[in-house]
């Protein structure tokens, strides 16, 4: 024992006002529910408000503060050196169009990315348009390859992600944990297979560039983007109990530095540096911060992150939320340990009760292995969506459809290309995995007669 007290879900319930009206919130995976401190910090700063970076009044200079500060919490807390490798977005889907149209004018002829069939859309669909519709337009061809994965075990296929990585791959795309199977590739096995390509970058680098999506990971576990060693990482934080509208992108800073800007306007070009013939760019991470932000988002998910220490019990000896301290590692790492371990054993105790459904069948990582805490499935002669109708008129809310995971959907055969899914957070309880998947057993009951 570590001396800290057990997790306690009840506590953790007392801060969300969402529990008080009956609802099992199981749709996490999509969005996760507000926290009342951050509700309250919201009401406190809107008449405190000003413009970040436009003013001179103390309001102005005190939000800009905090707007920067913020990004340093944010950088800790994945183990950046320094906010400038953090910029902010709507959410990890343009975060990863960041990544694609600033490479756009990098790719050569011949180049390819290679991605995976587990990959949500965001991660998808930006590497098929640069590929099959955009730079086909300036007469250039790149190859967009798509790596397996395992149709019984949802284990990404690394004999053939290796096989489909050479010399000409100029990036690898992989998702940290699919929203549909629950893997969590090994990234580090990922890296060495991208290392080993020996593509030659423009900055003298003998190795594909590696993106991972953290839309699923970064709530659900603690990322060291050092030690994973990763050229970019994009999340957002709607996944991670704060507001809608603020994603991350994680890039390496010599890529920023020597990429092209990816928004233009405002902000991101250097004080006064702007005549007919010349424009100069902002320092970092200000250069990828075209127009006015969301000034309080940013504060809000910085302070998420410091609740989050708060919540779990991590460090109990005092409060993080409001403070304006650096984070240690050790800190952020034994509240992350505790919502992982809690909601994979919410997790395991979902598929070990499913299980026992007949016709149900489970998709991705198998019983007892680790998995994003989230559990899709089917029942033969019952659509996704009457299922998710059944759980929603007792309470429970669930996701039907596809995910966005429209490529594994697809290469699994499903007809239509869709699943139902339940997805857990810190606040869930037992008893909501219980309700759960009492509903289902209930639905499925119905259909048998
Ligand atoms: C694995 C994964 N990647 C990307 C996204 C897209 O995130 P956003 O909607 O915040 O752009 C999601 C959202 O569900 C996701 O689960």
């Amino acid at each position: 024992m570590d001396g800290t007290p057990p997790f306690d879900v009840e506590r953790v319930r007392s801060s969300f006002d969402f529990v008080g009206q009956g609802r099992v919130a199981t749709n996490n995976a999509a969005s996760t529910q507000l926290p009342r401190e951050l509700l309250q910090l919201y009401g406190e700063l809107v008449p405190q408000y000003e413009n970040v970076h436009r003013g001179q009044s103390d309001a102005s200079v005190r939000m800009t503060a905090r707007f920067e500060a913020a990004f340093d919490t944010i950088a800790d807390w994945i183990g950046a050196p320094s906010r400038r490798t953090i910029s902010i977005h709507r959410n990890t889907t343009e975060a990863i169009n960041l990544v694609m149209y600033t490479l756009l004018t990098e790719f050569r002829d011949g180049d390819n990315v290679v991605t995976t069939m587990m990959e949500h859309n965001s991660d998808y669909v930006p590497w098929y348009a640069l590929c099959h519709e955009i730079l086909p337009r300036f007469g250039r061809r790149v190859e967009c390859r798509i790596a397996r994965f395992d149709h019984e075990t949802g284990a990404l296929d690394l004999d053939d992600l290796a096989e489909l990585v050479d010399d000409r791959t100029k990036l690898v795309c992989c998702t940290g944990a699919s929203n549909f199977l629950g893997t969590k590739p090994p990234l580090p096995e990922v890296r060495r297979i991208a290392d080993s390509s020996g593509y030659p970058q423009p900055n003298g680098e003998r190795r594909s560039w590696l993106l991972v999506d953290g839309a699923q990971l970064v709530p659900s576990a603690l990322v060291d983007v050092e030690a994973l060693d990763v050229e970019f990482l994009a999340f957002s934080f709607h996944k991670f109990l704060a507001p809608l509208g603020v994603g991350v992108l994680y890039a390496k800073e010599h890529l920023r530095r020597g990429s092209l800007p990816f928004l233009y306007g405002g902000d991101m070009i250097a004080e006064g540096r702007v005549t007919p013939d010349r424009v100069e760019y902002n320092a970092l991470p200000w250069k990828f911060s075209a127009g006015t932000p969301n000034i309080l988002g940013v504060v809000a998910s910085a302070e998420a992150l410091r609740l989050t220490i708060d919540l779990t019990g991590a460090d109990p000896g005092r409060t993080w939320f409001r403070s304006a301290d650096r984070i240690p590692r050790a800190i952020s790492g034994a509240a992350m340990a505790r919502i992982a371990a809690h909601t994979t054993s919410l997790t395991q105790r979902a598929i070990a009760s499913l299980s026992t459904i007949p016709r149900l069948r489970v998709f991705g990582v198998p019983q007892g292995e680790v998995r994003a805490p989230l559990v899709a499935f089917t029942v033969e002669g019952l659509s996704p969506f009457a299922i998710a109708a059944a759980l929603n008129t007792r309470g429970v809310e669930s996701r039907a459809g596809c995910h966005c995971a429209t490529l594994a959907h697809h290469d699994l055969g499903l007809d239509p290309p869709a699943s139902c899914r339940l997805s857990f957070y810190l606040y869930n309880s037992t008893d909501d995995v219980d309700r759960a998947v009492e509903a289902v057993r209930a639905a499925v009951a119905v259909t048998t007669g």
